[in-house]
């Protein structure tokens, strides 16, 4: 056998290097919750989910499809500097909003708040330009490297353990990002 068709017969999905932590199940139950919660809460306001771009991609779709009210959609591309593997706090806007926000609610839609250095600086850049309101919902909550821990989450998919996950939009170098579960990498430096 080649080592093109070697490599094709592994299945991804079926990885032992990752351990499942939310399975797909959990996970759209989760997101109905917060789908019930968003369409409650935003009734007869002008909504507008703000996507941060990569990581966030698959839970806006799924939050989306399960608010039940008039909205749009809109997306940032944010770099955030690390010093080594740390984040330093400083965001270079790599692709910006479509449309202004104007007196708009929004709610910016992110994968994991880890340091919340990201997300800090972000809703900064955000809150200068006359939006309604900003909330924060983020698909997991990684609360131990906090830093910014004046940070405020509105809404919560799952709180999770210091550990590195991917899966469900996450990644490790642009990897698992297609696994429909959140899972632990195991062995990191074979991920
Ligand atoms: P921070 O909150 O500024 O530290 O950075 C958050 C960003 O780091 C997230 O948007 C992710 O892109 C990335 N990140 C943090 N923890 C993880 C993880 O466990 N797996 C994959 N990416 C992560
Ligand atoms: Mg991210």
């Amino acid at each position: 056998m080649s080592a093109e068709s070697a490599k094709t017969d592994i299945s991804e999905f079926t990885n032992p290097n990752l351990e499942v932590l939310y399975s797909e199940n959990q996970i759209q139950d989760r997101i109905a919750e917060l789908g019930q919660q968003i369409t409650r809460e935003y009734k007869g306001l002008d909504l507008v989910l703000v996507g941060v771009l990569k990581g966030s991609c698959i839970f806006l779709a799924d939050l989306m499809r399960v608010i039940d009210l008039q909205l749009t959609i809109d997306f940032m591309a944010v770099s955030s500097y690390k010093d080594g593997t740390v984040s330093t706090g400083d965001v270079e806007i790599l692709k910006d909003l479509s449309n202004p926000i104007r007196d708009k609610h929004v709610i910016v839609v992110e994968d994991i708040v880890d340091t919340g250095l990201t997300l800090s600086r972000l809703l900064q850049i955000l809150g200068s330009r006359g939006a309604s309101s900003i909330k924060l919902a983020t698909f997991l909550d990684k609360p131990d490297p906090r830093i910014k821990t004046e940070l405020k989450i509105d809404y919560t998919g799952f709180v999770v353990p210091n550990r590195f996950l991917v899966g469900y939009g996450l990644d490790a170098a642009g990897r698992y990002r297609n696994l429909p579960f959140i899972a632990a990498v195991r062995d990191p430096s074979v991920a």
